[in-house]
């Protein structure tokens, strides 16, 4: 498996979005706006894959000089449980590391809080609900 930085519109962002409609959106009658992919030009965009197949990918945003929020979280449901989530949010950390962000921030589901703290992160505020889900902002200082 490689883990990569890939371009908005490529064969691998097309894929990227599939698994993303896959394992976040479908399950909760969900899709994506046109708008919400427009908005993706120029974030940094990221993928696992095992030759050609995409097996998990996360999306960073700008928030602010010293903030990026990571978004878009997901493993293939097959391969779930592997280390494969673990492997892109190292990826992740350090590409923002290496652009100079100070801190990382996401909306993370509720169900998915124990694997960011596996990471270090720390539930910060109240709960909230987005795509009809109770979620909270989790937060982390990178070093
Ligand atoms: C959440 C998700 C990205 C994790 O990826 P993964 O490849 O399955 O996770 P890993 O195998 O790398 O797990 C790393 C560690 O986190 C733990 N973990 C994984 N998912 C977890 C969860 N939902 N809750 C608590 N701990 C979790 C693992 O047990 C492992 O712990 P260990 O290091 O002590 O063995 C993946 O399961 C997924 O896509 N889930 C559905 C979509 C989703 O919820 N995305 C997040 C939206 S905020």
């Amino acid at each position: 498996m490689g883990l990569k930085q890939i371009d908005y519109g490529s064969t691998d962002y097309q894929k990227m979005v599939e698994l993303r409609k896959q394992i976040l959106r479908q399950p909760l009658g969900l899709s994506f706006t046109e708008e919400e992919l427009e908005n993706e030009k120029g974030e940094i965009l990221i993928a696992a894959f095992d030759e050609e197949v995409i097996m998990g990918c996360c999306v960073l945003t700008r928030i602010d000089n010293e903030t990026l929020r990571l978004r878009q979280m997901a493993v293939l449901d097959t391969v779930q449980g592997k280390g494969i989530g673990a492997s892109i949010m190292g990826f992740a950390e350090n590409i923002a590391r290496d652009k100079g962000y100070r801190f990382m921030i996401m909306h993370a589901r509720n169900t998915a809080i124990g694997f960011y703290e596996k990471f270090g992160y720390k539930p910060k505020g109240i709960e909230f609900v987005e795509v009809n889900l109770p979620h909270h902002v989790m937060e982390k200082e990178l070093e």
